[in-house]
């Protein structure tokens, strides 16, 4: 279905109104005599976003574009249903009123123009160059895009930082953004470019005193920076602040031109914050035509091996974890346990000297260590119907990595492997460059674009965060792009027991992350007595996290022996899918809880999770989501009487139980604690 109404004005309008499908959001868009254009945002008449201007500075031709006429504007509603290949949902509706605004730039007669959408769960807008005659190659010195906050709202945020996004979450009002001596406690991020004391990262997360959620963020990051934001704590203000490249411009564009969404998802509920699909929405429909070729995974890895010391990626070190007799314990595990992936980590020359050096060329990603018989490997792997994962670390040498990339990806075809794990660690190179500016953001997309062309699915850590572009690359599985479960293993900060109830909240808005959850031993002590790091969850919330972390590839993070101990709650990670036809976020708030009951794809079982912070709580689950007049057998995978993630997190306890949809449970979550369920139809 298509609704098509397009009216176009020529008056330049001083003010206009648009509403969301549903009328609860207005956008309120008005000229000043000045010439400057803002734009004001609402739900249910409570102002969410103040008169905020628009605009750019550009370096070259060195001019100021926030000063307009309007010359006239183009309005439409859009509602169309789409199929994703793979997702949360079987499929998902695109409903949105749109207004074009045709801008002149006052002087350099510079034409602009800015689109709105009004979704029933928020707005995004972005800017459009077209193309004109006088005006063809540009240098973006800054976009001057403003959101003006109504209040000082309860906030969830990171420190800005051009070259990572691992940093732990911050809760405080608006007001409270100090991002130097945030950013400062972090020892355990390989590489940091803070921006300020008053800079912070996309996706934010607010609430405001009306308890409206707000989320800032963008949509289709293609050809152009990260956007961070500065605030303005005494102004309750946020101004977009580009990723500068190696001589400090933000972005080469040249007309047609046009930026990314800048996205406000605003909603009354938390749950419709995680239900929103409006960022997929704007992006581009699928560029692959065939798309048999593209699986959601479940896996297991040689990873967490060298992460707790039992191994390491190096040879010389004599405990190389990837040679061959170790990774075919992997790819039994894997077999015997339903898996359809091993990734290898450390599996290729070039981890001896890898990591801190800014150098160039660090690996060729076709030379495997004498060590590991890749090819005795892979027939292993195919007889046991198991993949092999390739890993593609890049140190953070982009150039070395686009230089080898096309013997890379033919060398995974030749092996038959069809699924790269790549990886940021380090300084950037091109030298100068950040991995959120604008020629690494291309490098990314441009690594997706080669992966299609050698029918390869792809994940990355380390990258910018996404943005939605998994709607038109649905090969790109996933990414990192935040502080992952590894991180339990940061000697430092580590992870807190909260941090998993605000991902979703933020990283997430933008797409899948390979979070590796799936912990069974909480002392990382394993292989190092002295070392102190911990996981903080209970072992029961780790199960939960396959459910709650919505991702189509899902790793089983810890080693198969650590799973061994614990084969009854193993079996939720063995029967939990990672492609789903519906998703009903049941009860969620950022920073505290959040509960989801997702259903499997092309199948009638259902799978819950929900997971709490430091607090214990209960949370009352309605399973009126399951069809009437059926029985289900529910397997309860839940935190035991006397769990808590501090001194007693692997006691967990599973019962069966009988539901249908009428049925009601109160699950009791310990302190970092969690509750999975299996539901299958009888
Ligand atoms: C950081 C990644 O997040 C991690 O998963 C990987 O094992 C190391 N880099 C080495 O590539
Ligand atoms: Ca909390």
């Amino acid at each position: 279905m298509l609704i098509l109404l397009l009216y176009t004005t020529s008056l330049a309008q001083k003010n206009i109104e648009i509403q969301s499908p549903n009328t609860r959001i207005k956008l309120g868009l008005a000229l000043a005599s000045n010439g400057s254009i803002t734009y004001r945002v609402s739900i249910n008449n409570i102002t969410i976003i103040r008169p905020s201007s628009l605009g750019f500075k550009l370096a070259k031709p060195a001019v100021l574009l926030n000063r307009f006429a309007i010359t006239s504007t183009d309005s439409t509603e859009h509602l169309d249903t789409w199929q994703p290949v793979w997702g949360e949902t079987h499929s998902i509706t695109n409903h949105y009123k749109e207004i074009k605004l045709h801008l002149k730039a006052v002087s350099s007669n510079i034409l602009l123009d800015i689109i709105f959408r009004v979704f029933n769960d928020g707005v995004g807008f972005r800017y459009e160059f077209p193309e004109q005659t006088n005006f063809k190659h540009f240098i973006v010195a800054d976009e001057l895009t403003q959101f003006n906050l109504s209040a000082n709202n309860k906030t969830f945020w990171i420190p800005g930082d051009y070259d990572t996004n691992e940093y732990l979450y911050n809760t405080t009002l608006f007001t409270g953004i100090k991002a130097l001596a945030a950013a400062n406690k972090e020892k355990d991020i390989a590489v940091k470019s803070i921006i300020g004391d008053n800079a912070v990262q996309t996706p934010l997360m607010m609430k405001t005193p009306e308890g409206i959620y707000l989320n800032i963020h963008e949509a289709a990051l293609v050809n152009y920076p990260v956007m961070h934001l500065l605030a303005d704590t005494p102004k309750l203000g946020l101004t977009s602040h580009l990723t500068p490249d190696a001589v400090g411009n933000k972005a080469y564009l040249q007309t047609p031109a046009k930026t990314p969404w800048r996205t406000l998802v605003i909603t009354e509920k938390a749950t419709d914050v995680l239900a929103s699909k409006m960022i997929l929405n704007l992006n581009e429909p699928s560029k692959i035509e065939h798309t048999d070729w593209i699986k959601p995974q479940k896996f297991i890895g040689m990873w967490w091996e060298m992460h707790v010391g039992k191994a390491t990626w190096e040879k010389s070190s004599g405990k190389h974890g990837a040679n061959t007799e170790n990774v075919k314990k992997y790819i039994d595990f894997a077999a015997n346990n339903g898996f359809d992936g091993v990734l290898v980590e450390g599996w290729n020359e070039g981890w001896e000297d890898w990591f801190g050096n800014w150098k160039e060329e660090v690996f060729d990603f076709v030379t495997p260590y004498a060590d590991y018989n890749i090819d005795a490997l892979l027939a292993y792997a195919k007889d046991k119907g198991v993949k092999l994962i390739m890993h593609h670390e890049t140190s953070g040498s982009a150039t070395n990595y686009e230089r080898r990339i096309d013997r890379a990806f033919q060398y995974m075809n030749d092996k038959g492997i069809n699924t790269v794990k790549t990886g940021y660690v380090g300084k950037i190179i091109p030298r100068g460059e950040h991995h959120d500016s604008q020629w690494m953001v291309n490098h990314y997309n441009r690594v997706a674009e080669k992966a299609i062309e050698y029918k390869i699915m792809l994940e990355a850590h380390e990258s910018a965060r996404p943005t939605g572009l998994h709607r038109t690359y649905p090969n790109w599985l996933a990414n990192e792009a935040a502080r992952g479960n590894e991180f339990n293993n940061a000697p430092t900060l580590g992870l807190t027991p909260e941090h998993e109830t605000i991902l979703p909240f933020t990283r997430l808005m933008g797409g899948p992350m390979d979070y590796t959850p799936g912990f069974f031993r909480m002392q990382l002590n394993q292989f190092e007595p002295s070392r102190k790091t911990r996981v903080r969850t209970t072992l029961a919330k780790q199960l939960a996290l396959y459910v709650t972390m919505y991702s189509p590839l899902q790793m089983a993070g810890d080693l198969p022996e650590n799973f061994s101990r614990y084969p009854d709650a193993f079996q939720f990670i063995k029967d939990v899918p990672v492609d789903w036809d519906d998703t009903k976020v049941l009860d969620a708030e950022p920073g505290d809880y959040i509960a989801i009951a997702r259903k499997q794809k092309g199948k009638e079982s259902w799978f819950v999770g929900a997971i709490t912070d430091e607090n214990a709580r209960e949370i009352t689950v309605h399973f009126d989501f399951l069809p009437k007049n059926q029985q289900y057998q529910a397997i309860i995978y839940r935190d035991a009487d006397n769990a808590n993630w501090e001194s007693n997190p692997e006691a967990y306890v599973i019962q069966k139980v009988e539901l249908n949809s009428t049925s009601v449970l109160a699950l009791k979550l310990a302190k970092g604690g969690g509750c999975a369920i299996s539901i299958v139809k009888l």
